[in-house]
């Protein structure tokens, strides 16, 4: 299948890239590098060449937003008589803090791009899309609940919000069921790790938001010590709970769900994808102490606003529907996060 993806120089679209291709897939990949870095392509390259992939890639260096970049990638490949058949949607920006200080920003990037994506892939008929939303949009639900398809959706902050939102406008398009389209819409809880041959992974702009990049960097002697926001949630060892996801069982995740939605005429599909178990801050750090053999020094501090004690999927419909389960234990995520970073200690070259 000749498959879109957008946002493939990212953490995520790398690896989804890299099982994509495995699995006999051309993409074209689309990125602007607002927030991932050219090397991260050649890296993808070089692997695939190292794993002897006999399936191709192109780059499209721009911006969602640009409607005629979209419909010159669409028209190219129609003329080439090998059409693109589906989209992996992961562009987007993902900073929850960066969203409540620049809301416009990212409801132009992140609904604004996907409007337009989804006007282009409706007037080229490829009407087949999974879409990389996030267990952001759910409302708590308290103490040690999981969280199914069906939980409220109330997000907090404007991230969140343009999630939810995107999810709305697939769902309205899907309603309509006039020109049948094909929809999954994946709920990611917690990717953490890297490819176990540590030529991709996570390399995040600036200061780290999420929890894992911050350990690897004091791992790695690049941050002093690691912030632990809140000690006092109402947890086990009083720190917060997550559903952390080896990113290549994520990856596998979007080519099963694209596989399964092309088993039908019309569909629509919205899966969580974590592991179901909970794992605290610091299980998370001393998991990743023991295995890696190496220190985080760490030291607790004030909750962030908007933070929940425990956020954990109910993944069993994925399970089922996808016939998929996550492999990679807490210790292959921290070993492969860890090897990433010992390959690569600055990240890709810059
Ligand atoms: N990493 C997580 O913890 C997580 C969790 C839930 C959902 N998600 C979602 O998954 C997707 C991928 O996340 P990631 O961790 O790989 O993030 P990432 O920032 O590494 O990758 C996103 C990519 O999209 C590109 N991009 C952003 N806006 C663009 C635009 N308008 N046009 C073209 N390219 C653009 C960026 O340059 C980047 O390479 C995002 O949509 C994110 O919201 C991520």
């Amino acid at each position: 299948m000749r498959i879109l993806i957008t946002g493939g120089a990212g953490y995520i679209g790398t690896h989804t890239a890299i099982n994509l291709l495995e699995n006999g897939n051309d993409l074209e990949i689309i990125d602007s590098f607002i927030n991932s870095y050219p090397a991260a392509i050649k890296r993808l390259n070089y692997l695939k060449n190292i794993l002897k992939i006999d399936s191709k890639f192109n780059i499209h260096n721009g911006d969602l937003r640009n409607q005629k970049f979209l419909e010159k990638i669409f028209s190219d490949s129609k003329k080439s008589n090998n059409p693109i058949e589906a989209v992996i949607h992961l562009a987007g920006l993902k900073s929850v803090g960066d969203s409540i200080r620049f809301p416009e920003k990212y409801w132009d990037f992140n609904v604004n791009g996907s409007i337009n994506l989804f006007k282009v892939m409706e007037k080229y008929e490829c009407r087949n899309i999974v879409f990389s939303s996030s267990a952001t949009i759910y409302k708590y639900q308290g103490k040690e609940v999981l969280l199914d398809e069906n939980s409220v959706i109330e997000p907090t902050n404007p991230y969140g919000q343009t999630k939810a939102e995107i999810e709305k406008i697939l769902q309205d398009i899907n309603k309509e069921n006039v020109n049948k389209w094909r929809i999954s819409i994946l709920r990611y809880f917690n990717p953490i790790g890297a490819h176990s041959s540590g030529l991709i992974g996570e390399d995040p702009f600036g200061e780290p938001n999420n929890l894992f990049p911050a350990i690897i960097k004091v791992s790695s002697n690049q941050t002093r010590e690691l912030k632990i926001f809140g000690y006092d949630w109402p947890t086990i060892d009083g720190t917060a709970v997550r559903d952390y996801i080896h990113v290549m069982d994520l990856a596998k995740a979007h080519y099963l769900a694209l596989l399964k939605l092309m088993e039908f005429e019309s569909k629509l599909l919205i899966l969580n994808i974590g592991t179901g178990i909970g794992t605290s801050v610091l299980d998370l750090v001393n998991t990743f102490k023991s295995i890696n053999k190496c220190d985080i020094p760490y030291s607790f501090t004030e909750r962030r606003k908007g933070d929940f004690p425990y956020v954990v999927a109910d993944n069993k419909m994925a399970e089922k529907i996808l016939n998929w389960k996550p492999r990679n234990t807490i210790e292959d995520m921290c070993i492969d996060g860890w090897n990433w970073i010992k390959k690569n200690p600055s990240g890709y070259p810059k």
